[in-house]
């Protein structure tokens, strides 16, 4: 039995999983785990190492345990390429599982990824799905990466994340194991034309409704 309720967030790269999982979070008291840290973790002791992401590695729980998962570094648009490699890998989500469930078990906790309501907990008590078209998200992710607006290369820039923002979300839809999809029971909230604030509301009177049957 767990200590409080499980709120999972799932959705493609840049559409605001992170600010709203967070925001969630410190509005209902609960823990919050980035579960894409752990895979970009797992990517990055593969490029630290020379290894090529996409190449099964060995003792992947141990290597992870010596990361620091606040490392500025596990953001960087190259480690994400390479972590959706290793994510693909069968081995390397079995041995991020536990870790994932565990993280809920004493309080609760709103993680937020790509199968958290699928294949972590399916039978979480809120699952959302967040989403947003890719020129959306590509500008969301170039905006918050410090890009300007103004400059001269910026529509370039933004056809260039907008391609790789794609190409990462159709591997992660299309891998075997555990593929980004959202659960049959999940909400799903479309926020091209919201902004962090308004997905927070509307994802708050949704998980405040179930929340309040599950314990009638
Ligand atoms: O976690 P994920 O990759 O899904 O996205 P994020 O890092 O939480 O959000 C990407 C950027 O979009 C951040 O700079 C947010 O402030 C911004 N944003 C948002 O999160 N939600 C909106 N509705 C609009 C913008
Ligand atoms: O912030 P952004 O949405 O761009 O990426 P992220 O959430 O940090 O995830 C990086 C990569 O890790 C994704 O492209 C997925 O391949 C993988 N991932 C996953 O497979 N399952 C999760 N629960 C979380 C991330």
């Amino acid at each position: 039995l767990r200590g409080g309720p499980v709120i999972a967030v799932d959705g493609p790269a840049a559409a605001g999983k992170g600010t709203l999982a967070r925001r969630l979070a410190e509005a209902l008291g609960l823990p919050y785990l980035d579960t894409g840290l752990l895979y970009r973790a797992v990517g990055r002791i593969a490029l630290d190492a020379g290894r090529d992401p996409a190449q099964p590695a060995q003792d992947i729980a141990h290597a992870l345990l010596a990361t620091d998962l606040q490392r500025p570094d596990l953001r960087l648009p190259e480690v994400a390429q390479a972590a959706s490699k290793v994510a693909a890998q069968p081995a390397v989500r079995a041995a991020l599982v536990e870790t994932q469930r565990r993280f809920a078990l004493d309080r609760g906790a709103v993680l937020d990824g790509r199968d958290i309501g699928t294949a972590i907990f399916p039978d979480a008590d809120v699952k959302l799905f967040i989403t947003a078209s890719p020129a959306t998200r590509a500008l969301r992710r170039f905006l918050q990466m410090g890009g300007d607006s103004t400059a001269p290369d910026c529509a370039a820039r933004l056809r260039e994340m907008e391609e790789a923002l794609r190409a990462r979300d159709m591997a992660d839809a299309s891998r075997e194991v555990a593929p980004m999809r959202a659960a049959a029971d999940a909400h799903v909230i479309e926020t091209d034309t919201m902004n962090a604030q308004a997905v927070l509301a509307e994802a708050l009177r949704i998980a405040q409704a179930r929340l309040a049957t599950i314990r009638a």
